[in-house]
C-alpha cells in the first residue's frame, strides 16, 4: 500500500489539544502534489471543526518542511492546463479558512510552495538548519501561492524582490531578523517547543484566541482604520464571554485562571 501523504496525531492532556500534521513524502523532500495538498485541507479543516483540539501545528521532515509544489508534476502543464484546472492554487487555500491558531515548525527546507505554506501559517517556528526561499524563477516561472504578496508584507519590499528575482535561500538566522520566522529553535528541540506553544494555546481562552488571530489577519487585508473597528469590535465582544470574568477575577484574586470549553 502507498505511504500516506500526511500524517496526524493529537497531543496535550487538557480540555483541548494539539493536533499535529506531518507532510510525509520525505523522499521526495515533502514535494507538495495534490493527493498530499488535498489530505492536509481535509485534515485541517476537520481539526478546525474538532472542538477537542485548540492548535494545529504543520511540519516536516528534519530535511524538509517542504521543497516546493511537485516539479515533476508542474513539467507536465502547458497555459491552457493551468488556467483550466486551476493548477495547485485549487487545494491550496483551505488553511485560510482555518480559525484556530496554526503553527509552521520547520526544519531544512521550505522553498517555493513550501514557503508559501509556511507563510500561510500563523507562526513559524524554525531549527537553525531552516532555509527559505522562494526559487520559482529558476524554473522559468513565479511563485504562485502567495509567494510574492505575503513575503513582501513579512520582510519588505527589498528584500522580497532580492529573493523573488534571484531565486537565492536564506538560513534561518536571516528569516528570523527579517521578521518571517518567529523564533529559532535548537533542532532537537523542535517539536518540543512546537508543543509546549500549542500548550500555552490550547489553555487559553476558545473565543480570545480565535479573536486574536481574526484581528491580526484583518490587518493584511484591511486599511489601518478598518483593521482598528475590527480590533476594537472584537475587544468589545470579548466581554460577553466567561473567559474575561474568569482572565480578570484571577488576577485580581491572585490565581491562575482556568478558562472553560
Ligand atoms: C519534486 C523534488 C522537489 C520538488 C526535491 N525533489 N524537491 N521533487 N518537486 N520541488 C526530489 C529530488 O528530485 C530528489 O528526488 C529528492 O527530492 C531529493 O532531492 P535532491 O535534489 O537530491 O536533494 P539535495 O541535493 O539535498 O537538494 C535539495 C534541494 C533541491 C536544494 C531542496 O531538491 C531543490 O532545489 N529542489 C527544488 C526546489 C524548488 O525549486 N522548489 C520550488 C518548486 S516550484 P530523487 O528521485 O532524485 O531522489 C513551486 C511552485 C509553487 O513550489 C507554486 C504554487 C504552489
Amino acid at each position: 500500500m502507498a505511504e500516506p501523504t500526511i500524517l496526524t496525531a493529537q497531543h496535550g492532556d487538557g480540555d483541548r489539544r494539539t493536533a499535529v500534521i506531518t507532510l510525509n513524502r520525505p523522499k521526495q523532500l515533502n514535494a507538495l502534489n495534490d493527493e498530499l495538498m488535498d489530505a492536509l485541507g481535509e485534515a485541517l479543516l476537520r481539526f478546525d471543526a474538532d472542538p477537542a483540539v485548540g492548535c494545529i501545528v504543520i511540519t516536516g521532515s528534519e530535511k524538509a518542511f517542504a521543497a516546493g509544489a511537485d516539479i515533476g508534476v508542474l513539467a507536465q502543464h502547458d497555459f491552457i492546463s493551468a488556467y483550466t484546472s486551476d493548477l495547485i492554487t485549487r487545494n491550496w487555500e483551505h488553511i485560510r479558512r482555518v480559525r484556530k491558531p496554526v503553527i509552521a515548525a520547520v526544519s531544512g527546507f521550505a522553498l517555493g510552495g513550501g514557503c508559501e505554506l509556511a507563510m500561510m501559517c500563523d507562526v513559524v517556528l524554525a531549527t537553525d538548519t531552516a532555509k527559505f526561499g522562494q526559487p520559482e524563477i529558476k524554473l522559468g516561472i513565479i511563485p504562485g501561492a502567495g509567494g510574492t504578496q505575503r513575503l513582501p508584507r513579512a520582510v519588505g519590499k527589498a528584500k522580497a524582490m532580492d529573493l523573488v528575482l534571484s531565486g537565492r535561500l536564506m538560513d534561518a538566522a536571516e528569516a528570523e531578523r527579517s521578521g518571517l520566522v518567529s523564533r529559532i529553535v535548537p533542532a532537537d528541540r523542535l517539536m518540543a517547543e512546537a508543543l509546549a506553544l500549542g500548550e500555552v494555546i490550547c489553555a487559553l481562552g476558545e473565543a480570545s484566541v480565535l479573536a486574536a488571530k481574526e484581528s491580526v489577519n484583518r490587518s493584511y487585508e484591511a486599511p489601518l482604520s478598518d483593521g482598528i473597528l475590527t480590533e476594537r469590535r472584537l475587544f468589545h465582544a470579548m466581554f460577553g464571554t466567561p473567559d474575561q470574568k474568569e482572565g480578570m477575577e484571577a488576577f485580581l484574586a491572585k490565581r491562575k485562571p482556568v478558562f472553560k470549553r
